[in-house]
């Protein structure tokens, strides 16, 4: 057990290490137009999707957020004893319960970690990010590993082109801490709509429809989308969300050297990208290999650009996320 603290001042908070694991098998475009009618013109035009990763039937998603853990553990170079707490950002546990952090727990022998899920569907990331700063910067816990992990290929109707072309699965990890005055999070702020939660969904398989022949007949343990409504709004929200954390952070955009979207839509990523202002060369884009892996997309994201140099010591970072639910969110970092 963990946990306790003093009535000492505020701490800093930051990330000390990232890591990210995606299943090693690849699925194309052309694949994907062998199994629905779609072509890689439409998705690449579209999406800006190329591949997306695919996890194989063994696999679910706490075998991906273990190894993503296991990884920002060895880069935040701590020994893993260290871990107060696990939190896992998924929309797709391995089961509805125990919750998924818990697997992990016990996969990575994290003994003194508690464990838990958030439930906030792509945002679960800026989420999670969040109760870590507050916990770690009020001296209750000391360093919290926070995950973004999804198997979305076991949710999604792989007969219906309007979603199955858009996701993908995978994992990224941080290990949060305590950071020197002036770096960290400098600002992280959370929103959410419930009442467009029809808009982007999975309607069977939980206590309002309980999984039966009924439901599987009628296919709603699939995701279901109104994917131009999730599009307008994803860019209005995310633009609203990472205007208002840069100026909680007393920062303009033009002092961003790196923003870090959530993957969904290159098209979503260019609008919000030009409404607040940053140039897209000072966005991180991957989302043509691994397309949308929902609440991992910015973590992975986060663990790439930091091994390909593109995360300086320094550098102030931008992270942006939305959702479903609707669920937004935005966090400014000082790296
Ligand atoms: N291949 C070929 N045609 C397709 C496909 C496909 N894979 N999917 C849809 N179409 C068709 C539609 O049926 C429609 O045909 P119709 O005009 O004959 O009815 C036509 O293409 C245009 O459909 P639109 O929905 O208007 O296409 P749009 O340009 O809006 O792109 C898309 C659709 C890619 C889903 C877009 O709306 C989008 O990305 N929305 C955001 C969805 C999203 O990212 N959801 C993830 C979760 S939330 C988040 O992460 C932000």
């Amino acid at each position: 057990m963990t946990g306790g603290g003093a009535a000492r001042g505020l701490r800093a908070v930051g990330i000390l290490g990232t890591g990210s694991f995606a299943p090693e098998r690849v699925l194309t475009n052309a694949e994907l137009a062998k199994m629905v009618d779609t072509s890689d013109e439409w998705i690449m035009t579209r999406t800006g999707i190329s591949t997306r990763r695919i996890a194989d039937a063994n696999t679910a998603t706490s075998d991906l957020a273990a190894e993503a853990g296991r990884r920002a553990i060895a880069d935040a170079g701590i020994d893993p004893d260290e871990i107060d707490m696990i939190i896992v950002a998924t929309a797709t546990p391995d089961m509805l319960f125990p919750a998924s952090a818990c697997l992990v727990q016990s996969a990575i022998g994290l003994t003194r970690a508690c464990a838990f899920d958030v439930s906030a569907a792509c945002s679960g990331f800026v989420y999670s990010l969040s109760i870590a700063k507050a916990l770690i910067s009020s001296r209750t816990y000391d360093k919290i590993l926070v995950i973004g992990a999804e198997t979305l290929s076991k949710i999604v109707d792989w007969t219906d082109r309007n979603t199955c072309v858009l996701f993908g699965d995978g994992a990224g990890a941080a290990v949060l801490g305590e950071v020197e005055e002036g770096r960290g999070i400098q600002s992280v702020l959370l929103g959410s709509d419930g009442s467009l939660s029809h808009w982007l969904n999975m309607p069977g398989g939980g206590s309002r429809m309980p999984i039966s022949h009924e439901v599987i007949d009628q296919r709603l343990h699939y995701v279901k989308m109104n994917g131009n409504n999730v599009f307008k709004y994803a860019v209005m929200a995310m633009e609203t969300a990472a205007l208002a954390a840069l100026d909680q952070a007393n920062a303009r955009p033009e002092e961003i050297d790196l923003l870090v979207p959530h993957q969904a839509n290159l098209r979503i990523i260019e609008a919000v990208a030009e409404r607040i202002g940053v140039p897209m060369t000072k966005v991180f884009v991957n989302l043509d290999r691994y397309g949308n892996t929902s609440a991992a997309s910015v973590p992975i994201a986060l663990d790439e650009a930091r091994r390909e140099g593109r995360l300086k010591k320094g550098d102030l970072v931008e992270v942006v996320v939305f959702g479903g639910g609707f669920t937004w969110g935005a966090a400014v970092l000082r790296w």
